[in-house]
């Protein structure tokens, strides 16, 4: 079996695979150990999320700061009614309609689910994910767990097996290799404990969950600006390499280069005429097919020791926010 420190490999790419790997994860979550997943948006740090002692070795796994909470996965709606005090027809709706998928529903939580999973606030964020790897693990254990993304605090989040170990190898018990995750960014967070408020865009976008709930109020001020969220810092999802996303990506990598720094463009604009020198990543110029790609891109780009990572901005509007978002949060300050 590959190891990397203390952390076990396993590969769940297959039926056959996955059957001899989940009891041994199951087995890592009763005990308290943390196993990373596979989710359809991105791999997800998890633990039980009933066991305050082996929630905290997420926080210690991660250096994710206490004020931080965490989403807590689970298998089916009942068993999300279970860690809530109210489930409101709102909660019932959205989950109808997308659980399983990547939507976090924010409700007042039961004196069951631990502080540390809320970071000792009244409610707790849960969610269905859509990954086979991640259902049949829940279901195995028959345990809610915690899971935010498996990643240190503050950088990119794991779409891959390999995005994981490179952060927490070592660090964490077991990681599931289930191969690349299709969505590629986190999900869509949204507070239904009172009138449904949008916390963090994501791969469900607004208008699909306005059909359902109507209006949603946004935390937001101006679209491409990080989202106030209980803590949720404005610099996040970054990679080590500084970053800029502006309008101008072209032209503002040609200056930087003409300045002498090794640099990177970012684009979903096909562009031609880029110096040489400039290492090119194209993006598609679909959102959905920009999401999947981001993450992917961004860490693939860490490893090229580069002065400066240049992303041309795509444009406003809501089909861009969540890719918008994380580009702003990715983006370094000054
Ligand atoms: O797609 C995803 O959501 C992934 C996969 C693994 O499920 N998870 C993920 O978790 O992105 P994380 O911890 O990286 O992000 C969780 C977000 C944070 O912005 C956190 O502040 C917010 O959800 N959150 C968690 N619990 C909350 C609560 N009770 N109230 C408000 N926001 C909450
Ligand atoms: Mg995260």
């Amino acid at each position: 079996m590959p190891e990397t420190g203390s952390t076990r490999l396993l590969d769940v790419r297959t039926e056959v695979d996955l059957g001899c790997a989940l009891p041994v994860a199951a087995a890592v979550l009763r005990a308290g150990g943390l196993v990373a997943f596979p989710t359809e948006t991105v791999y997800g740090l998890g633990a039980n999320a009933l066991d305050a002692a082996a929630v905290d070795r997420i926080f210690a796994a991660k250096g994710r700061p206490a004020t931080n909470p965490v989403i807590v996965h689970v298998s089916e709606v009942e068993q999300a009614k279970a860690l809530v005090a109210a489930w409101p027809a709102a909660a019932d709706e959205l989950a109808a309609r997308f659980w399983p998928g990547p939507l976090t529903l924010v409700l007042p939580r039961v004196k069951a689910v631990p502080d540390v999973v809320t970071a000792g606030g009244p409610t707790v964020a849960v969610r269905v994910p859509a990954h086979p790897v991640a259902l049949a693990l829940l279901r195995q254990t028959g345990l809610p767990l915690a899971a935010p993304s498996a990643n240190r605090s503050m950088r990119l989040s794991p779409t891959t097996a390999e995005h994981v170990l490179r952060d927490l190898g070592g660090r964490v018990d077991v990681v599931l290799d289930g191969g690349p995750t299709p969505g590629g960014i986190e999900s869509t967070v949204i507070d239904v404990s009172g009138p449904p408020r949008l916390l963090r865009p994501g791969l469900i976008d607004v208008p699909a969950l306005e059909a359902v709930v109507g209006p949603l109020a946004r935390a937001m001020v101006t679209d491409g600006q990080p989202l106030p969220s209980p803590g949720l810092m404005a610099r996040h999802y970054a990679p080590r390499t500084p970053l800029e996303a502006v309008a101008d990506g072209l032209r503002r990598a040609a200056e930087l280069h003409a300045a002498g720094l090794r640099v990177a463009l970012v684009s979903h604009l096909g562009d031609v005429s880029v110096p040489s020198g400039v290492v090119v990543r194209a993006m598609p110029a679909e959102p959905a097919a920009y999401a999947r790609a981001l993450y992917a891109a961004l860490h693939d780009l860490d490893r090229e020791n580069l002065d400066r990572i240049v992303v041309a901005l795509p444009p406003a509007g809501e089909e861009w926010l969540a890719v918008r978002d994380r580009l702003a949060r990715a983006a370094t300050p000054g």
